[in-house]
């Protein structure tokens, strides 16, 4: 056994910018710029849009101050972090679960479509606009997914990659990445929403993004709403719990955390401004689900002037919001295995990789029909019980332990003992106590189905 690594001083992020810029890396992924814009086509426009922001605002924030509150508090990983807090062991089950979900289950998907953006990066330089452009970019799509083996060797390649930057550790390592990582991503996306919103015919999209239409809400739209605001702001896993174990004492935990919030809801919303002007001027229709961004906008690009260049900025962006969130994932799993079974981290790093990269290959194959789980695609299964149940649950039992069975702890930490006024702290207090826990029973039990 090597003991060293636990033994010694835990690391900590270097700078305060350098913990916002990863913890903003890690909630600012494929959730914002793939997933948020194809659930506003899917589920209604603006209106969506208008009920994510106030989830986000309500139940997402409130809940990622809790979750960087136990991390700072415990100074451990979430398995061992209730354990460290000395509470009733039934919390660890908080743990667990976002361990498991977090650290396996969704890095083992999100893995896939991260490979899918190298893919499509290269592919952006090598003919898929004259592919595009001649109305076959859904058949590249399928062909590409069809082929197992091309899509396990960008999976692998993309967890490498995850791996090699986790290595370094917390500072070296990811803060390091995101420092860079995250400001190139900002830009990119301005260039992109510059050339979108000045296309001839944009404004339709503007219309369909930014005029709600609340007819056009159901249980579902709550659901896709929820889950997604989990999913973008990193919750319910124990990513910022872990996160929040490398911050230092003297941190303003609230500041921090709506900074992250306030970033990762900023780029949502940058992203639709992206896609969607640029999808309705080409005459396209937004509702085409996850292959909104792999699908329709290959074709929308195809229709530009110097439509490569744009598609490779795009697929970067992808790559680079990827590749930053699997970090966050990555962190999870290899600080379990550091603080469980006292490995280094570079054997810590190895064997959770391995596990994870194996863990992949099923959702990677699954795309081209095998295996499937009661008629789902095994990805499209590992993702819906990732986001719409396992996230949910973290989140509620974050929020009720936070709320009704360590709130004088949380205060406290929340305020670095009594030393920072936190003007919110009704407001919070009420969020994680009331609105958080019910919003997400009745939301959960109203909407969830197969
Ligand atoms: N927040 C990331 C995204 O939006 C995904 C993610 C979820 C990362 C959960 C870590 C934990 O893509």
């Amino acid at each position: 056994m090597n003991g060293s690594e636990s033994l010694a001083k835990r690391e900590q992020w270097g700078s305060r910018i350098g913990f916002i810029m990863a913890a903003a890396g890690s909630a600012i992924g494929l959730g914002n710029i793939w997933r948020f814009p194809y659930l506003v086509g899917k589920d209604g426009g603006a209106a969506f849009v208008v009920v994510y922001l106030i989830i986000t605002l309500f139940i997402g924030l409130p809940v990622m101050i809790a979750e960087f509150a136990i991390g700072r508090a415990a100074q451990k990983a979430p398995v061992l972090a209730f354990k460290s807090l000395g509470v009733n062991p039934f919390w660890s089950l908080i743990g667990w679960t976002g361990t498991i979900a977090g650290g396996f289950l969704t890095l083992s998907f999100y893995n896939v479509v991260g490979g899918w953006t190298i893919k499509y990066v290269i592919a952006s330089l090598t003919g898929l606009m004259d592919v595009a452009n001649a109305g076959n970019s859904e058949s590249f799509f399928g062909h590409f997914v069809g082929q197992s083996y091309e899509v396990v060797f960008y999976q692998v390649l993309f967890m490498l990659v995850t791996m090699g930057v986790v290595i370094g550790g917390v500072s070296k390592g990811i803060e390091r990445a995101c420092k860079v990582l995250m400001p190139t991503l900002f830009v990119i996306m301005l260039i992109l929403i510059v050339r979108s919103v000045t296309l001839p015919g944009a404004e339709a999209g503007l219309k369909f993004y930014l005029h709600p239409d609340f007819s056009k809400l159901t249980g579902e739209t709550f659901l896709d709403a929820l889950g997604q605001s989990f999913f973008s702001l990193s919750l319910g896993l124990g990513i910022m719990l872990t996160y929040g174990s490398y911050i230092g004492k003297e941190e303003n935990l609230p500041s921090s955390s709506a900074w992250t919030a306030g970033l990762d809801t900023l780029i949502a919303l940058l992203a639709g401004l992206a896609i969607f002007p640029a999808v309705f001027a080409m005459g396209f229709e937004p509702g085409s689900g996850a292959g909104l961004s792999f699908i329709t906008l290959p074709a929308v690009f195809a229709k530009m002037p110097a439509g490569v260049i744009f598609s490779c900025l795009f697929f970067l962006l992808l790559f680079f919001a990827a590749i930053t969130s699997s970090m966050s994932l990555l962190e999870v799993a290899v600080a379990f295995a550091i603080e469980k079974f006292h490995m280094t981290r570079k054997k810590a790093l190895y064997s959770m990789g391995i596990i994870i990269i194996l863990l992949g290959v099923p959702a990677a194959t699954s795309l081209a029909g095998y295996p499937t789980i009661y008629g789902k695609a095994f990805m499209d299964a590992v993702e819906y019980v990732c986001n719409n149940v396992l996230l949910p649950i973290g989140s509620f039992l974050c929020a009720v332990f936070v709320g009704w069975f360590w709130l004088p702890q949380a205060i406290k930490e929340i305020t670095n003992d009594g030393k920072l006024q936190f003007r919110w702290l009704n407001t919070w207090i009420w969020c994680v106590r009331f609105v958080a826990p019910i919003a997400i029973a009745y939301i959960f039990y109203a909407g969830l189905k197969w």
